[in-house]
């Protein structure tokens, strides 16, 4: 594993590997033992959009192995004002030892780990939050004790977050349906090879309009915002179209009734969640925010120091 900028890319082996350093370094951490492998390393970190988890876990987790953990605003860089990816790549490249990216263009994260030489983890592109699929599936694994066979059903927008999470539950062989409005679909090459990583899983992947037929006997429900970062002037239209696909009472009582709820924050309550649902009994949203530190550090730890 060179990088990390999509799930489809690491083999089912890695993805285990992942999964059970995170849960190792979850454990350790909070049993006061340091795992320092990252001392003496630096990891750039940039961020053309906002974030409160995604910087705030990084930097924490960084520190945590030992490492330091630069903040780099891309406004406040040459790259605002028009320098290339590919110069910045390699001028990066022989400061730090890594490099974390939270932007727009996918591409422009392809192409920092292209040109550069450090391992690049995706830190969010407007198609896919890996970091995020990865803590998902860990909250997943901890309140279920599994994930192979479990159903994942995500109802809203086919954004990066569900792009994600087609990516892990397909690694992962769990099944996972995905309810859209028409138009506001998935990206069909993603679906695609989510299709071919469940058929070596044995899982089943459903895209379908219908949030019931989603929902329906599901183990863990998920949603997300209905407006993501860059889609601001689009609020309104969008939240006409999605309202009949808010996760409320009603939809949840479809799931099965130990069924977890997800969101990867930040959640608008009243629009694709309701209070009485993320506020309730059976939504594990700050186990999943907490879980993007751990998930991170095991990404960082294998990246930066070959640890398995
Ligand atoms: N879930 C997530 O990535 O949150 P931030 O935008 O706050 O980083
Ligand atoms: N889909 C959201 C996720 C935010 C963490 C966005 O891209 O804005």
């Amino acid at each position: 594993m060179k990088h990390f900028i999509s799930i489809h890319d690491i083999t089912g082996e890695e993805f285990q590997q992942l999964m059970d350093l995170a849960l190792k370094l979850k454990k350790e951490t909070k049993a006061g033992i340091a795992h320092p492998v990252l001392k003496g390393k630096t990891l750039g970190m940039i961020f053309t959009k906002s974030s409160t988890r995604t910087r705030i876990s990084f930097e924490v987790g960084m520190y945590q192995l030992g490492g330091h953990p630069m903040f780099l605003s891309a406004n406040d860089m040459q790259l605002g004002r028009g320098e290339s990816i590919y110069d910045t790549a390699n001028v990066m490249s022989r400061f730090v030892d890594g490099i974390m990216i939270r932007t727009y263009a996918h591409q422009d994260v392809l192409d920092l780990a292209k040109y550069g030489t450090v391992p690049v983890i995706n830190g969010l592109t407007d198609l896919l939050h890996p970091c995020q699929a990865m803590a998902d599936l860990m909250t997943v694994y901890e309140h279920k004790g599994a994930l192979k066979g479990l159903k994942l059903a995500y109802v809203g927008d086919g954004n990066n977050v569900a792009h994600s999470l087609l990516y892990a539950c397909a690694k992962a062989g769990m099944d996972m349906s995905v309810a859209t409005p028409a138009g506001y679909t998935c990206n069909e090459e993603i679906v695609a090879n989510a299709k071919m990583d469940a058929k070596a899983t044995g899982s089943n992947i459903v895209i379908t309009n219908d949030p019931v037929e989603a929902v329906q006997g599901a183990d863990v429900v998920c949603t997300d915002t209905w407006v993501s970062m860059g889609q601001e002037a689009e609020k309104a239209e969008r939240i006409k179209i999605f309202k009949d696909y808010q996760v409320n009472a009603q939809l949840f009582g479809k799931a099965k009734e130990d069924a977890i709820f997800i969101h990867c924050l930040p959640a608008y309550r009243g629009y694709e969640v309701t209070e009485e649902i993320i506020d309730g009994p059976r939504s594990v949203i700050f186990d999943e925010a907490e879980n993007r530190l751990h998930a991170q550090k095991a990404v960082m730890a294998m990246l930066m120091a070959g640890e398995k």
